[in-house]
């Protein structure tokens, strides 16, 4: 089944639970990006505003009679990052001299400045100045360096990033492991449906997958039905043509055994024996057409149990007489007994068919041994001749109906392998093809079911 795995794998882009949690992530990293910078934004300038505010109030406390102390830096108030520090200083006049009684001003600041606020420079360095004129004419500089603002209002607006740091990674973990439930439910189904063989096709339930699937689900289901309708249709239909076919093949065979009792010449009565092993074959193959239909058509494990020895015991009984034709040694060679789960006549048709390949491909004098071992959970069931086996490349095959190894001459129909499989299927085992090992090796048929 090469071409059916093509298909089944959809393409990534395909992938609805994909698709939305990269749509999704990238809305959420959008989102957060651009709320962040906005936020960024809006704390840096009311942080710088505020900033502003401190300069305009200290400004406002100075008067005529209270003008600021010269800049003596041993004087200052201690503060804990120097740079930060507000400087007020009066401002000299305009052409440059200090106002008597003051001393020189600590920043170099233009005395050009005009009354407000206003970014200068003095030195190396830019400063935000607020410049007021007080009632006597005098003009007082408020100063900070603007490089020190710029830091404090950036750390404060950082720190309002830090929320969408932390809470997006916890979102996107928390949208991949919501998608990644809401999917499961039908990655679940999917495995379920997966897991069952041609025969199992009940309807699914569709409870287990999210509302927008269930349509899908209930079509499915519809189209389950039809399938198996149309199944069980065409094994009825081959049960049915095998049956009708039996009573005419009867007829012929009563007429030929009639024919047999007329006297006729010993040419004619060869022909007739031709014809009625001929007969013979044809009703043989309707026999298996049959039993394969019976155990395609059922379905389920029976309730009851069924002892290996009995049915080993009535196989034997059934085909000693062909057994003894062909001078085969045929026995059972373990004592212990275990039962499984299936009907009598179920577990009568898988042995009696693997002792029946047994007798027909191992040549004459060889020696057929039957065995059953119970093992942890299941049943071991072994039929192993002295033939010349199947070779490795045709096991598989052997089981499809119809088929059969070229280059033996026992007569069969194709079916005995199939009939086995699929009884042995339904009955939840598997059947494996092994060598015997030993001289001469020949093949070694396993099946195994479940203990009870
Ligand atoms: N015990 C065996 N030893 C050798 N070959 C076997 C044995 N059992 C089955 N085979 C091969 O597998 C083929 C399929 O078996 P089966 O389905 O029973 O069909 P049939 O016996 O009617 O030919 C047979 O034609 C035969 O070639
Ligand atoms: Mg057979």
């Amino acid at each position: 089944m090469d071409g059916a795995e093509g298909p089944m794998t959809a393409p990534a882009t395909a992938s609805v639970q994909r698709r939305l949690s990269v749509w999704l992530s990238a809305i959420i990293v959008t989102v957060a990006v651009v709320g962040g910078a906005w936020a960024f934004v809006a704390a840096f300038r009311e942080a710088y505003a505020l900033q502003d505010d401190v300069l305009r109030q200290v400004g406002a406390m100075f008067d005529p009679a209270h003008l600021p102390s010269p800049g003596n830096p041993a004087d200052a108030p201690k503060v804990s990052d120097k740079e930060a520090r507000v400087i007020v200083q009066v401002l000299p006049g305009p052409d440059g001299a200090v106002a008597p009684g003051t001393s020189a001003p600590p920043l170099a600041l233009a005395p050009t400045l005009v009354d407000g606020m206003q970014t200068a420079r003095a030195g190396k360095r830019d400063y935000r100045v607020w410049v007021r004129t007080l009632a006597n004419g005098q003009r007082i500089a408020v100063a900070q360096e603007t490089a020190v603002r710029n830091e404090t209002a950036r750390d404060s607006a950082i720190r309002t990033l830090l929320p969408f740091a932390v809470l997006v990674p916890i979102l996107l973990l928390a949208l991949a492991h919501v998608l990644r439930k809401m999917f499961a439910p039908i990655k679940r189904l999917a495995h379920e449906v997966d897991q069952r063989d041609e025969r199992q096709l009940h309807a699914i339930t569709p409870e287990a997958v999210p509302d927008e699937v269930h349509p899908f689900v209930v079509a499915i289901n519809r189209l389950l039905a039809r399938v198996q309708q149309s199944m069980d249709a065409q094994h009825r239909f081959v049960a049915d043509a095998a049956h009708e076919l039996r009573t005419p093949l009867s007829a012929l065979s009563l007429q030929a055994e009639r024919l047999g009792q007329a006297a006729m010449s010993p040419d004619a009565r060869e022909r007739l024996a031709t014809l009625r092993q001929g007969i013979e074959r044809s009703r043989g193959l309707l026999d298996q057409l049959l039993a394969l239909a019976r155990a395609q058509e059922a379905t389920g494990v029976p309730a009851g149990t069924v002892s290996v020895q009995r049915v080993f015991r009535s196989v034997l009984e059934d085909l000693m007489p062909l057994a003894d034709a062909r001078r085969l040694d045929v026995g059972v060679t373990t004592e212990t007994d275990a039962r499984v789960h299936a009907a009598e006549l179920d577990l009568f048709v898988v042995v009696r068919n693997l002792v029946d390949n047994a007798i027909r491909y191992t040549p004459e004098g060889g020696r057929i041994d039957l065995s059953v071992t119970a093992e942890a959970r299941m049943v071991s069931i072994a039929v192993q001749d002295t033939g010349p086996g199947i070779p490795a490349d045709e096991r598989a095959r052997v089981f499809d109906p119809f088929y059969r190894v070229l280059g033996n001459d026992a007569t069969g129909s194709g079916l005995g392998l199939s009939i086995v499989s699929t009884v042995v299927r339904r009955l939840g085992g598997e059947v494996e093809l092994g060598d015997a090992g030993g001289e001469p090796s020949g093949l070694r048929v396993t099946v195994r079911l479940p203990l009870v």
